[in-house]
C-alpha cells in the first residue's frame, strides 16, 4: 500500500493508509504477522541518522529491525563527512548505493525532504522541527487500542501547540475524523497556514478543530489529553522565556477538572519533570504514556515493512 513511499508527514498518506499502518502495527504486537511473509524484507538495511539525540526512536527502530530480519546501522549525523561539510546532496546519493531504508532525525525539516530528493530508498522521518510522523502514529493506535475505535473522542494537546509532536498528532486526528483541541498560549500559536490546514483537514473528514488558550473551554469532556515539553530539542535558547509563557499549562489535577472523568493522559515522552505535566498525575491512573512508548516499536515495524514489500502481511 505504501510500498517505496516515504514517511515524512502524516499530511502525506489517507485515512485508509493510517488505517492500515495503525491495524498493521496491532496485528504485530499481537504475534499475529504471518513472519513467513518477511523473507522478501530480510537481509535488507537501514541507515538511522540522528543529529539529535534519542531513547525511543533509536530503540525502537533497531529492535523494528532485528524483528523483522533488516540490518540497523546507527549514525550519528555528527560523525560523517556532513560534519566537514559534505554536501547533503552527495550524502544521500551514496547512502542510497548501500541502504533499502534511510531514516533520519533532524533539525530543519528540509534536511529530510533532500535526502528525499535525491535519495530513491525511501526516507522515514525520525523528528523534525515540523513533524513526528511515527509518534503520531503511535499515539493513533494507542489511543485506537484505549478505546476500541475513533469515534466520539476529543483529543486535546495542551502546551506547545505548534511543535512537531502536537502537528503530527492534529493531522492523524482530524483525518480520522476525531475533534482535536490545541490549547495553549497565543504567542506560540502555529502560523495561518498550518491553521489552515487544519481547518481544511477538519471540513474534508468531517472532524472538528479548534484552537484556543484558554484551558477550561479546551479540555472541557476531553478523553485524551496530551502534552509535551515545552522546550523541545534545538529551542534551549528561548528556555527562560517559555518556561515562564507556558506555567499556567502545566497539565494538573487543578486543570484537568472539567475533562471527562475517564480521561487518559499521554505524552510522547521524554518529560521535563515539573514542568509541563505534574508528577501525580503522570503516575496516575489516567496516564498511558509506556503503551505509547511501546507502541513506538510495533508502528515502526509496520512502516518499515510496508515501504519495503507490497505484499499483504
Ligand atoms: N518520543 C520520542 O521520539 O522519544 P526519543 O526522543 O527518545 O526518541
Ligand atoms: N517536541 C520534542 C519531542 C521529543 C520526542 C522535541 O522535539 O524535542
Amino acid at each position: 500500500m505504501i510500498t517505496g513511499r516515504d514517511f515524512l508527514a502524516l499530511t502525506d498518506f489517507s485515512p485508509q493508509e493510517i488505517t492500515y499502518l495503525i491495524d498493521l502495527a496491532i496485528r504485530f504486537k499481537r504475534g499475529k504477522v504471518n513472519t513467513k511473509k518477511l523473507t522478501r524484507i530480510r537481509g535488507k538495511t537501514a541507515a538511522l541518522i540522528f543529529e539529535k539525540p534519542s531513547t525511543r526512536t533509536r530503540v525502537s527502530m533497531e529492535v523494528a529491525c532485528h524483528h523483522l530480519g533488516i540490518a540497523p546501522m546507527y549514525i550519528e549525523a555528527g560523525t560523517t563527512q556532513l560534519a566537514r561539510g559534505e554536501p547533503l546532496e552527495d550524502f544521500a546519493r551514496v547512502l542510497d548505493r548501500y541502504v533499502d531504508i534511510i531514516a533520519a532525525r533532524v533539525y530543519s525539516h528540509s534536511t529530510l525532504e533532500t535526502l528525499a530528493k535525491y535519495a530513491k530508498a525511501p526516507v522515514i522521518n525520525a523528528l523534525s522541527d515540523l513533524e513526528h510522523p511515527l509518534q503520531g502514529l503511535a499515539d493513533l493506535m494507542t489511543i485506537k487500542e484505549h478505546f476500541g475505535d475513533f469515534s466520539n473522542l476529543i483529543i486535546a494537546f495542551v502546551g506547545d501547540v505548534n511543535n512537531n509532536v502536537a502537528r503530527s498528532l492534529s493531522i492523524g486526528v482530524l483525518k480520522l475524523g476525531m475533534e482535536m483541541r490545541l490549547v495553549g498560549p497565543k504567542e506560540y500559536w502555529p502560523k495561518k497556514e498550518f491553521k489552515e490546514i487544519l481547518d481544511r483537514l477538519a471540513k474534508e473528514h468531517n472532524a472538528k478543530f479548534l484552537i484556543t488558550d484558554d484551558p477550561k473551554e479546551g479540555l472541557r469532556d476531553a478523553n485524551v489529553i496530551y502534552t509535551d515539553v515545552w522546550v523541545s530539542m534545538g529551542q534551549e535558547a528561548e528556555k527562560e522565556q517559555r518556561l515562564k509563557v507556558f506555567r499556567p499549562y502545566q497539565v494538573n489535577f487543578e486543570l484537568v477538572k472539567v475533562a471527562h472523568p475517564d480521561f487518559k493522559f499521554m505524552h510522547c515522552l521524554p518529560r521535563h519533570r515539573g514542568e509541563e505535566v505534574s508528577d501525580d498525575l503522570f503516575e496516575s491512573k489516567h496516564s498511558i504514556v509506556f503503551d505509547q512508548a511501546e507502541n513506538r516499536l510495533h508502528t515502526t515495524k509496520a512502516v518499515f515493512a510496508s515501504v519495503l514489500t507490497s505484499e499483504k502481511l
